[in-house]
């Protein structure tokens, strides 16, 4: 229990649900520099490694082994190991140094001296590290597509509408285990219908995984492991070779492989040998590259809370990225797993790999809601979308996605829907109905769609694993339907697993069912003016969010008929009576005829003049020409006032109250919070003018104070000021107005 209401507060935030931890080395919990990490070192003898990092020969792990027979380039490693690790680091962030120099040197690299590069920089420095560094020139993003009812429609629904939004790569996963081909089958669907060329992978178990990739429902695979000690293997049933064998089986039948890893396994399985998290990884990638992966998914992945929950954790889950694409390793950047339940401290993490860029932002940004994302729920959802496009906005910058329209999603999602349901008529599996379709076009998540009868659907997709249907029926059972496009589209999926370019390191397909990848898009960047710029129509694009109103918008509502009461008599004078001069900005009446929160001028002069005359004062009204500023308007109506006082009226509702001697921007009161202002207070404001020229004590009129208002009105706040500052004539001296007006 906290004494303190502020600790009692603090307590109650979301950064302090989460769990944080003191380092344990002992027990593999410590992110980087465990005192029982080896130094680097490489000892060469005619060309076998005889000992690396504290190990000689004889004692080698299976990794140890692994390393140095296929992963080390022994050209360099010599060079590399006697290059002071600072000076590598320094490359990394040198602008002048290209990524070819780096990667050169570093595949010599052992993994002590990889951690001890990374000992010398900053997060800010790795995110120079690893802008240029990433393989492929363009940044992208991979997108999750499940639904925890593993309703098809859904699946395809959704999974076309995280296509059209820009989702390079869609990975799905099971709940049912038997569920995988049909939901690899509904995300082959959507994807294509909503753009030709996005890679989808069904995660699942590794040797269904395949069956489902030979069947042409997948194109990828990403969940081949490694972990950095030989008893992780072990548990695992496998050894580096293993993955290899299985990484060749993919490759060989034209399916991309991306292994995964990442700090805090080891530890998480009870078997990290006292090290720290980033050296394990050091192993992991070494291996993964020794291996022929093109590629790695990294940065913590599953386990990120874990490295979260020790200092540095964050650093350290860069650091694994960069050195993945030090290595030359197309990066998948994590980002995935629910990492924070602060979106500050979430949004915070994002912004190490965001702003450089990787090859794959998230390795899945959850494209569903979080519920029914069974990855275990994503960082980003669904419902982030939207601050996920407005933050690519902000900074100018690419991270893979764009701004869509309800229309838009709307028609893609059907378009899915009534694929998928297409393809399970031509298939005779259990028919999806109109209605199913119907849901899954409005849908958000599971909830909003009606029951399947989950035996039929589980029979269905057994008999569809067993049979000899594969890609090419769902293309005739498409085509045949009608959706040409969709066909068109898997049958160049295809077409493009015989050609296999996109086996290349890093690629991806371009809207044009074009490859890009580190060979024809190789990153290229140098600093300023190099390298992937954020330009052109794709920024265009960018900026296109269906929030942004054009400036006419923002003004029109305060555009009405000018007042037909309020007409101008003549040249202002100094009067001699005890009065009250309403001084009204160029706009007043004419030009504008709304204040900023919709009050009528009309209905706002009224109340000033009512207040006015409750405390027995009459009023004059001018309008001042000179001048669009609030204070210049108020200190005209003092002077023209015979009592001296006068109330400045902007046409936007800001009011002062002002008195003839003082200085033109001190007042006696000043209600610059236009939109909390109410005809109330117009009134207040009206009887309080009177009260001071009279001579008597006067409180002041107290306004709601709102926090928000600036924020949300700034841009209505310019447009208004520059309306009326366009009525501005410095030349016309201000003008006695008559307004016909009767009190309420
Ligand atoms: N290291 C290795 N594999 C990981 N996975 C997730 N996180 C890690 C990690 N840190 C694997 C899971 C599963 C897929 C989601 O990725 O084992 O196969
Ligand atoms: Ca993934």
């Amino acid at each position: 229990m906290h004494k303190s209401r502020r600790f009692a507060i603090l307590a109650e935030r979301d950064i302090n649900k989460e769990t944080y931890v003191e380092p344990w080395p002992e027990a593999g919990l410590a992110v980087t520099d465990s005192p029982y990490d080896p130094q680097p070192d490489l000892r060469i003898v005619d060309g076998l490694v005889v000992a690396m990092d504290g190990r000689t020969r004889a004692d080698f792990d299976a990794l140890d082994l692994f390393i140095t027979e296929h992963s080390l380039d022994l050209d360099v490693a010599e060079e590399a190991m006697n290059t002071p690790s600072i000076e590598i680091a320094r490359m990394l962030a040198d602008i002048h140094i290209s990524r070819e120099a780096v990667h050169r040197l570093v595949v010599g690299c052992t993994p002590a001296k990889l951690c001890d590069i990374i000992r010398h920089m900053s997060v800010l420095e790795m995110m120079m590290g690893l802008a240029k560094m990433r393989i492929r020139r363009t940044p992208a993003n991979q997108a999750h597509v499940t639904n925890w009812r593993e309703h098809p429609a859904l699946l395809a629904a959704d999974a076309a509408e995280a296509a059209l939004r820009g989702f390079a790569e869609v990975e799905t996963t099971v709940r049912v285990a038997r569920n995988a081909p049909l939901n690899a089958l509904a995300v082959l669907v959507g994807t294509q219908t909503g753009r030709g060329g996005v890679l989808t992978q069904c995660a699942v178990e590794e040797a269904l995984g395949l069956r489902l990739a030979m069947k042409g429902l997948t194109s990828y695979a990403e969940t081949l492991s490694v972990y950095g000690t030989e008893q992780v293997f072990v548990d695992g049933d496998d050894t580096p070779w293993s993955k290899a064998f299985l990484a060749s089986a993919y490759a060989s039948r034209g399916i991309k492989v991306r292994f995964t890893s990442g700090t805090g396994s080891e530890a998480l399985m009870g078997q990290a040998e006292q090290k720290s998290m980033l050296y394990l990884e050091a192993r992991c990638l070494l291996v993964t590259r020794g291996a022929g992966s093109q590629g790695v998914q990294n940065g913590s992945i599953s386990c990120i809370a874990l490295p979260e929950a020790l200092p540095g954790g964050v650093r350290a889950v860069l650091a694994e990225n960069l050195l993945a694409s030090m290595l030359g390793l197309e990066v998948a950047s994590g980002n995935d797993a629910l990492a924070s339940h602060s979106a500050i401290r979430k949004s915070a993490k994002l912004m190490l790999q965001f702003i450089p860029g990787t090859d794959f932002i998230f390795s899945g940004y959850s494209a569903v809601p979080k519920r029914d994302n069974l990855f275990g729920g994503g960082n980003f959802d669904a419902e982030d979308f939207d601050d996920y496009n407005i933050l690519q906005r902000d900074m100018q910058v690419d991270g893979g996605l764009r701004p869509i329209s309800e229309d838009e999603a709307l028609a893609v999602r059907r378009q899915g829907a009534l694929a998928i349901q297409a393809v399970y008529r031509a298939l005779d599996f259990p028919p999806l109905n109109d209605e199913e379709i119907e849901a899954a076009v409005i849908a958000h998540s599971s909830d909003d769609m009606p029951v399947r009868d989950l035996i039929g659907d589980l029979a269905a997709a057994d008999r569809f694993l067993s049979s000899d249907t594969g890609m090419l029926g769902i293309v005739e059972a498409l085509n045949a339907a009608g959706f040409d496009q969709t066909a068109r589209h898997i049958l160049e999926m295809g077409r493009q697993r015989v050609a296999g370019d996109y086996l290349q390191p890093s690629a991806i397909f371009d809207r044009n069912f074009h490859v890009q990848s580190a060979i024809n898009d190789p990153n290229d960047y140098c600093g300023p003016g190099t390298g992937y710029r954020l330009e052109g129509s794709r920024w265009e694009e960018i900026q296109q969010v269906p929030q942004a109103k054009s400036p006419r918008e923002f003004i029109d509502a305060n555009i009405g008929e000018p007042l037909k009461n309020l007409t101008e008599i003549g040249p202002a004078g100094r009067g001699a009576q005890p009065e009250v001069v309403v001084a009204v900005g160029p706009a007043f009446g004419t030009a504008l005829t709304r204040t900023i929160n919709g009050l009528e001028h009309e209905d706002v002069l009224k109340a000033i003049l009512t207040g006015i005359a409750a405390e027995g004062l009459v009023a004059r009204v001018i309008k001042v020409y000179h001048s669009a500023d609030c204070a210049a308007i108020g200190h005209v109506g003092a002077r023209l006032s015979g009592s001296g006082i006068g109330i400045g009226l902007q046409s936007r509702g800001t009011t002062v109250i002002q008195k003839r001697d003082l200085a033109p921007l001190n007042n006696l009161e000043l209600f610059p919070q236009s939109p909390s202002l109410t005809l109330e207070t117009y009134e207040a404001i009206g009887r309080n003018a009177a009260r001071y020229a009279k001579g008597m004590p006067t409180v002041p009129v107290s306004v709601k104070i709102d926090n928000g208002a600036r924020l949300r009105l700034i841009v209505k706040t310019t447009l208004l000021h520059r309306r009326e500052t366009d009525e501005v004539d410095p030349n016309q001296p201000p003008v006695e107005l008559y307004f016909d007006w009767e009190p309420a």
